[in-house]
């Protein structure tokens, strides 16, 4: 069920700079601020932090339609959470709404997880994606850095860097590994990772870059390849699809939980000094051995109704990915908690409820508009 009466309240739009701090806490334990709270990562980043006691600040998007869908159990259960997360309309794209929160919130932590995050999409949306990706981040970084010279107390700043950003490069890969991006997507997040090593050496600030492998959970975009996979099946299961129209299936991935990733970006940002690290499983699977696996969990045959469409190839392929994340492993004391197994199951059995619920509304005589991928 949806509260969006509830989450709109907690938003600040239209309110004088002082109604906005006043409603903060004036002396929270730590003050995170993350862009891109309301994706994957966000909403999971958001969970562990106010779990350990920080007052959460994330930049949304005005969007027509609501796009909080992850965030909204927050509000609906508030004794399952110890503190209180706002919410602030903002851009990468907007450089003076940036630096106007920094002003006003102040914080100790900053999460930049905003992106436009699909590689197929942004083959057909180059300009668009170097805009939010890479120069999206130098506005976020320069806000930062203006803001923690001017107001000191050293605040620490994370970069969401990419796997993607070692594309052509042969795994495994770690820290020391070339750089070979392989789409838009990937040179805009290899470009936002070297503006932010540049800051942390020109300024001396704490500034850190994660370099990330894929990592899933029912909160997963749809038009990714694995909640793609787990939805579709779900569908199929129950008799609501016929079809599941696929691409590259021999490419190779290393996939985490989430929930283990965001626990990375947050040690990232609690060790001593600020520098950058590979978080990784170290295995890689390929679309096919997911599907393979998601299908035996759902009980589906995937080959009668799996067929390939070239709409889903990219002009340039990220073949294998696989990576060495014994530098975290060793400094940061991380390691991932939850196996490729479980990932995969736990999507599947979400998507399968999800499909439960879409057949039950419409033999209750409900219209239900299934959202389809296209082209990714
Ligand atoms: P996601 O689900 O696609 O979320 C992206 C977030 O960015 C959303 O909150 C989105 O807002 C927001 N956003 C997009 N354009 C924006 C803009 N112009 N200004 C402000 N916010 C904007 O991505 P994710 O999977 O959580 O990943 C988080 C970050 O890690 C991303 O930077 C991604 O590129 C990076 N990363 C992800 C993975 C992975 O496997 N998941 C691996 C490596 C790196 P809306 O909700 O309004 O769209
Ligand atoms: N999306 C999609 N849809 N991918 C497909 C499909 C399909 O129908 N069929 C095959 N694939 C293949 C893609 O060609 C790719 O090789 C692989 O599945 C994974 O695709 P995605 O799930 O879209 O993820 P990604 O690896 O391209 O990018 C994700 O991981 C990056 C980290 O390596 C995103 O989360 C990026 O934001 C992230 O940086």
């Amino acid at each position: 069920m949806r509260h969006e009466h509830a989450i709109e309240r907690y938003i600040d739009e239209g309110l004088p700079p002082h109604a906005v701090q006043a409603s903060m806490n004036p002396r929270p334990p730590r003050r995170a601020l993350i862009s891109g709270v309301t994706g994957q990562d966000g909403s999971y980043l958001t969970e562990l932090l106010i779990s350990k006691g920080y007052e959460v600040h994330g930049i949304i998007r005005r969007t027509s339609t609501f796009n909080t869908d992850r965030l909204e159990h927050i509000y609906s259960d508030p004794h399952e959470f110890a503190g209180p997360l706002f919410l602030h309309y903002g851009d990468l794209a907007n450089a003076s709404r940036l630096r106007y929160l920094f002003e006003q919130i102040q914080p100790d932590e900053i999460y930049n997880l905003a992106a436009q995050s699909h590689v197929r999409v942004s083959f057909d949306q180059a300009e668009y994606t170097a805009d939010v990706v890479a120069t999206g981040a130098l506005r976020l970084l320069e806000a930062f850095r203006d803001y923690a010279l001017v107001h000191g107390g050293h605040p620490r700043f994370y970069q969401a860097g990419s796997s993607e950003m070692f594309g052509a490069s042969r795994p495994p890969q770690n820290e020391h590994t070339p750089f070979y991006p392989r789409s838009p997507y990937g040179v805009s997040k290899l470009a936002a990772h070297w503006y932010a090593i540049n800051q942390r050496e020109a300024y001396g600030l704490f500034i850190s870059n994660g370099i990330l492998f894929n990592h899933e959970s029912p909160r997963r975009g749809e038009t990714f390849v694995t909640r793609k996979i787990t939805r579709a099946l779900g569908r199929i299961k129950l008799g609501l699809q016929d079809k599941l129209y696929l691409g590259n299936l021999d490419a190779r991935r290393d996939w985490g939980h989430a929930a283990d990733y965001v626990r990375a970006m947050w040690m990232v940002l609690r060790h001593d000094s600020a520098d950058d690290f590979v978080i990784a499983t170290g295995c890689s699977h390929s679309v096919r051995e997911f599907l393979e696996l998601a299908a035996a969990y759902a009980g589906v045959d995937w080959r009668t109704c799996v067929e390939e469409d070239p709409r889903y190839f990219r002009p340039t392929e990220v073949d294998a990915l696989e990576g060495d994340s014994s530098k975290a492993r060793r400094v940061l004391g991380w390691q991932p908690e939850i196996s490729f197994e479980n990932v995969v199951q736990s999507m599947v059995e979400h998507d399968l409820e999800l499909a439960r619920q879409e057949q039950t509304l419409l033999r209750a005589g409900h219209k239900v508009v299934h959202r389809r991928a296209m082209y990714a």
